[in-house]
């Protein structure tokens, strides 16, 4: 008997179906809105910091002064890894894809914690801030190893987006970048059931532990469908030669019913409020850096798919000009994705522990459309 026999219903991409009840983030698509535990996105890119935000996702509220200054202490002291992990980063073949690498790193990480199978909420918490205070450590750790170059220890100092541009360039990044990097991790911070936070949601939904679960992550966020669209996006624009062939290449590109990265969404029809934010941001960073022909080519793109596709809902998402930001802060076009992993694990940790208050088990069925009763032939009697 089918599924769907049994009075259920077929939802193929689980486009209509609700499977939990959160409240870290609401979006409204058709209006383009995000909040994140009802605070509007842009006040918190205009005002708040990366540290800020994620204590807001896992305590949904702000935390008082003396609480923020506790909570980006306990961070920080997270920062530095044990020998054995920065041991296994430089063990990593230097041609290794670096999600490939966070992924081994962040996996690894629960080979070094002896409490990795404890399921208490202190001990999930006590992991959640250890994930995200490595995270940059393990990007830029691994980044510097494949070009050859000295590993740079984190320093606690720096907030977690400095520390990450430090690490990664042995030097002490400008305001304005790390005011750059810390907007990014913000507005990537958490967006409601998106591929990978259920994938990380399947996973604690079984009691395994939280580093399985942001483990299963990383794997989810990394497809170009999801998180590995903002490459993408960086391989389109260095595959464009000049602005005056952007219309040639759209246009052909939707002729052969090719998707064009960093545009479209399945929950925003409007334009992704975030995108919104970022577009100012990545002209301000673009002139500052000298590359401002890279923003101009966005910009030339997102006019031709403006005429081409806005009227059916398709317009830049977060993405798209994340991918110029990245650029003009000199980040390798492959630390892109990471670099979201390493925001979106403040989300991630924040479903899970939001859903073991109440946990149950993620197994839904599918609608079985194979043969029955066929009779079992003797493998000596096939051919
Ligand atoms: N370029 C051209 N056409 C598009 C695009 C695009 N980027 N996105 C959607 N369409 C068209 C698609 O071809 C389809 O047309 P038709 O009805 O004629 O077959 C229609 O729009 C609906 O597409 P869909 O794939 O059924 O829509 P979806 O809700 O399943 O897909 C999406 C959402 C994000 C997978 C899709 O828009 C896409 O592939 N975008 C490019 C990749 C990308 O930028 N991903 C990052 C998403 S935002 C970051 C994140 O949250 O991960």
């Amino acid at each position: 008997m089918s599924a769907i026999m049994q009075g259920m219903h077929t939802d193929i991409g689980l486009v209509n179906t609700i499977v939990a009840r959160s409240a870290l983030s609401f979006i409204d698509g058709e209006k383009g809105v995000l909040e994140y535990v009802g605070y509007d996105i842009d006040d918190l890119a205009r005002h708040s910091t990366f540290e800020e935000t994620t204590f807001l996702l896992w305590n949904l509220r702000l935390p008082s002064r003396s609480e923020l200054a506790d909570f980006t202490a306990q961070i920080r002291r997270n920062y530095e890894l044990s020998e054995g992990m920065w041991d296994l980063i430089v063990s990593l073949p230097r041609d290794a894809s670096p999600m490939h690498a966070l992924r081994t790193l962040t996996s690894a990480l629960s080979l070094h914690d002896p409490a990795a199978d404890d399921p208490s909420e202190e001990a999930n918490a006590r992991k959640s801030i250890s994930m995200l205070a490595k995270m940059p450590a393990f990007i830029a750790g691994f980044d510097r190893h494949r070009k050859g170059l000295d590993l740079v220890r984190p320093d606690e100092q720096y907030s977690i987006a400095e520390n990450f541009l430090y690490m990664l360039t042995g030097e002490k990044p400008t305001e304005r970048m790390a005011r750059a990097m810390d907007i990014c991790l913000i507005l990537h911070a958490d967006h409601g059931f998106n591929a990978s936070t259920f994938a990380s949601l399947v996973t604690i939904s079984t009691l395994s532990d939280m580093y399985s679960a942001v483990t299963t992550a990383i794997g989810t966020l990394k497809g170009p469908l999801h998180g590995g669209a903002n490459q993408g996006v960086m391989l389109m624009l260095n595959d464009i030669d000049g602005i005056e062939n952007v219309e040639q290449y759209v246009m052909s590109k939707l002729a052969n019913k090719e998707r064009i990265m960093g545009f479209g969404h399945r929950v925003y029809k409007s334009y992704d409020p975030r995108a919104t934010y970022l577009k100012t941001f990545a002209q301000g960073i673009a002139e500052d850096t000298g590359n401002l022909e890279l923003f101009n080519l966005s910009h030339e793109i997102e006019a031709i798919m403006d005429r081409e596709v806005g009227s059916r809902g398709i317009y830049p998402n977060v993405d798209f000009y994340s991918a110029t930001t990245y650029y003009s802060l000199g980040i390798d076009l492959d630390l892109f994705t990471p670099l979201f992993a390493m925001s979106r694990v403040s989300g991630w940790t924040a479903h899970c522990l939001e859903y073991l208050q109440d946990n149950r088990l993620i197994r839904p069925r599918c609608d079985y459309i194979g043969p029955h009763k066929q009779p079992y032939s003797q493998l000596s009697e096939r051919v």
